[in-house]
């Protein structure tokens, strides 16, 4: 097990970089395979998912070769065998394999998908996306077979704006015969980047980023050269982090329109920034905080995956706050840990009461999923004392090096195994 060490209340100053997308490039990678020709995709984020992916190109007999943040898939030599529950399991974006062996296979046998433990996290929107275009789905247990003999466009509404679904749902159509229309469709800037890189590989993708995505089949993908856009999940978190402990941090690489809503609850919050072209700058990390209420939603929303970090600092807010979880309905993990370091929460339903301000002291907590842990992270390094975090594993399937990170800006963290 790793476990994460922090002495906390040390003041960060200088500029903190963010990474490529886990969850663009953990659908990028499964995309990879349409073609049979090379796909080069830069700004690939050094984290664990991106690890398990590649396990399983490898195991499909894809060449994959990794330089420092870029990675170069070849599947011309791609075997279309049954992906093992070993592989699928150890992340939800395993999934996305389904929909692009599908698409270039007509055939897709693999296991249920793992990720973490947020909700029931069912996949019937993808697999109704599936038979939609022609394919047959069965499972005996986990493990799932989906084969069609020819896939054809379809018309298909999504009842919830699933991020998975449509994506899954444009990997499958891509080279159906005919046109597909997703309505209701998830806006994410995501989706958008994995439309952009299949159309650099010859798909015809209208519409990604709006709620009605078209798609032209195509019978034919070739080589492309593609980049992962910033991770906005990454960049919000560090700006929360600088919010509770930053003066003059610089949040480098972000596309500050990914994170408006984050940008509005922090400016209602009364943090002071500069909000430039591609960076944010949080001039003091320490003032006194307005209290607020956020509702997390589907993209432009408020995204459920800042909102277990975003909880730590309405713990400093003075006053009561409100965080209702729409999204997973098992997201709230964290609190517990909060609450034993210092914090006064109550949850009921899917609502979280933060009455605060509160002084939180170190102790030892646990990362009971990636953004629980990076909650704790944060409430780690604004706490007095010392912070012990378990499970520190689920922490490095999204943030690529986030101990080396925090170092550099001068937080006194470390990572080891034990
Ligand atoms: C993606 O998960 C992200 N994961 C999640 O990131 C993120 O929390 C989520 O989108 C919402 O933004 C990846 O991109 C790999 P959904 P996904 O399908 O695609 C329900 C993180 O921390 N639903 O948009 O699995 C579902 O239960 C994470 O990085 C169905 O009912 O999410 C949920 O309530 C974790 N049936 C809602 O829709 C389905 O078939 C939204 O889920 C699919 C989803």
């Amino acid at each position: 097990m790793k476990v994460i060490e922090i002495e906390g209340a040390k003041e960060l100053n200088g500029t903190i970089r963010i990474s490529g997308a886990k969850n663009a490039t953990v659908a990028l990678i499964p995309a990879a395979i349409l073609t049979d020709e090379e796909a080069t995709i830069c700004n690939v984020p050094e984290i664990t998912d991106t690890d398990a992916l590649c396990d399983i190109l490898k195991q499909l007999n894809v060449n994959v070769n990794r330089s420092t943040e870029s990675l170069v898939i070849n599947p011309k030599d791609m075997k279309n065998i049954e992906i093992e529950e070993k592989y699928s399991k150890k992340l939800r974006a395993s999934y996305y394999f389904m929909g692009a062996l599908l698409g270039k296979y007509k055939k897709a046998v693999m296991y249920f998908p793992g990720g973490c433990s947020i909700g029931a996290r069912p996949i019937d929107l993808h697999l109704k996306g599936f038979e939609a275009l022609g394919a047959k789905v069965t499972n005996e247990g986990n493990r799932y077979t989906v084969e069609a003999e020819e896939l054809h466009g379809a018309n298909i509404y999504l009842d919830i704006a699933s991020v998975g679904a449509t994506i899954n749902i444009m990997l499958a159509a891509v080279k159906a015969n005919g046109k597909t229309v997703i309505d209701n469709a998830a806006k994410e800037p995501e989706i958008v980047n994995v439309a952009t890189f299949l159309n650099m590989m010859g798909a015809k993708i209208t519409g990604a980023g709006t709620s009605t995505i078209k798609i032209e089949g195509v019978e034919h993908l070739h080589k492309c050269f593609h980049e992962v856009i910033p991770d906005r999940i990454e960049a919000g978190t560090y700006i929360i982090i600088a919010a509770l402990c930053g003066h003059n941090l610089k949040i480098d690489n972000v596309i500050p329109e990914h994170i408006d809503s984050l940008l509005s609850k922090l400016e209602e919050m009364g943090i002071e920034m500069e909000v430039g072209a591609d960076y944010v700058i949080v001039f003091d990390g320490k003032k006194e905080l307005h209290p607020t209420n956020i509702k997390t939603a589907v993209y432009p929303g408020f995204p459920t995956d800042l909102q277990q970090p975003f909880t730590v600092l309405l713990t400093k807010a003075k006053g009561r706050s409100k965080v209702e979880e729409t999204i997973w309905e098992n997201r709230f993990m964290h609190i517990a840990y909060l609450n034993k370091l210092g914090a006064n929460i109550t949850v009921k339903n899917r609502t979280a009461t933060i009455d605060g301000p509160s002084e939180l002291k170190g102790t030892e907590v646990v990362a009971t999923d990636l953004r629980a842990g990076a909650a704790m992270v944060a409430a780690g390094l604004v706490a007095e004392g010392k912070t012990t975090i378990a499970d520190a594993e689920h922490i490095l399937r999204g943030y690529e090096q986030i101990v080396e990170k925090l170092k550099a800006v001068g937080a006194k963290i470390t990572i080891k195994e034990i």
